[in-house]
């Protein structure tokens, strides 16, 4: 299975902030954002991932991974020429995805909870179909929205709807067999002028290949797309890694745990370095 990581878009709802860099990049408490979603992918063991960026910023997505060699991954890196949906990403990596299923996730996306990577490997070793993970939200207007039918099974979603049929989000984790690249083709461009991943959710729902998986009260979904929303986050990061002294999205450790590398190589991502991300390292190999 490939991973595609999304960092495209213009961050509109961050600028000034989003001026001279992408928004993914900015840090959430000690780490870029990016480093949030990547460890996602890692969690569920996915070693080849592509990150799909603007032309601007593609630069400094190389200059922050590289090839992934230090994570013991292969990371390449994309453009999507313009912000034309998540659908339209997909089909920006057409090649990268070849025959293979793949994981998406957005960019700006935080999860933290409970048997996490039991859930995303169970979703990465269905044989075919599509899963989502839907997520209860108080204020589910700002969301892909899940409408579900009398048998308790998703019979839509609808984007950002005014009047949503329920509280639950969609969020921006996706696992989806090679099925979808045809049905990203296929999308139509909405009323904002995108190809949405909602679209491309839709086939599976008639097909009755999909499946929903709720993250349950326990779990944290955070969307960092606006000051607000970052700021909170960032707090929420602190305080869980303040009381138990364990780091989040440490993709270092993940690696390491993953056994894609070993102590020599965190070893010298260390060095010469002294930031509490790197004394966290320093400590985990003494
Ligand atoms: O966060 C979950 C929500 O993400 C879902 O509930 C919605 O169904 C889904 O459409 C999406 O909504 P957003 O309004 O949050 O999408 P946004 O435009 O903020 O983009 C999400 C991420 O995807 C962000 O990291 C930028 C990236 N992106 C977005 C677009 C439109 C791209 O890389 N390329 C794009 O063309």
């Amino acid at each position: 299975m490939k991973g595609i990581l999304l960092a495209g878009g213009i961050g509109s709802r961050l600028w000034p902030s989003t001026q001279a860099i992408s928004k993914h990049l900015i840090p959430i408490y000690d780490k870029p954002m990016i480093f949030y979603p990547l460890s996602v992918l890692m969690l569920a063991e996915i070693r080849e991932v592509v990150i799909v960026s603007t032309p601007e910023h593609k630069n400094l997505f190389e200059s922050l991974f590289g090839t992934g060699r230090h994570l013991g991954m292969e990371i390449s890196h994309v453009v999507q020429p313009e912000p034309k949906g998540i659908a339209d990403a997909i089909l920006c990596v057409k090649e990268f995805i070849g025959e293979n299923s793949f994981c998406l996730i957005l960019g700006d996306n935080i999860f933290y909870g409970p048997n996490f990577r039991e859930k995303l490997l169970l979703a990465k070793n269905r044989q075919y179909g599509a899963t989502i993970f839907g997520y209860h939200v108080k204020d589910p207007k700002q969301f892909g929205v899940i409408d579900f039918g009398d048998d308790g099974n998703p019979q839509s979603i609808v984007e950002k709807p005014a009047y949503p049929k329920s509280n639950v989000a969609v969020t921006g984790l996706y696992f989806f067999d090679n099925k979808a690249v045809e049905f990203a083709s296929n999308c139509e461009p909405s009323i904002r002028g995108e190809l949405e991943i909602n679209s491309v959710i839709s086939n599976y729902i008639e097909n009755q290949t999909l499946t929903t998986e709720i993250l349950g009260r326990g779990f944290a979904w955070l969307d960092t797309g606006t000051p607000s929303a970052m700021l909170e986050a960032a707090q929420f990061i602190e305080t869980l890694e303040r009381l138990q002294g364990y780091k989040i999205a440490c993709i270092e450790e993940i690696a390491f745990n993953n056994s894609w590398i070993g102590l020599s190589e965190i070893k010298n991502l260390t060095s010469e370095r002294s930031s509490n991300y790197s004394s966290y390292l320093t400590s985990l190999i003494s």
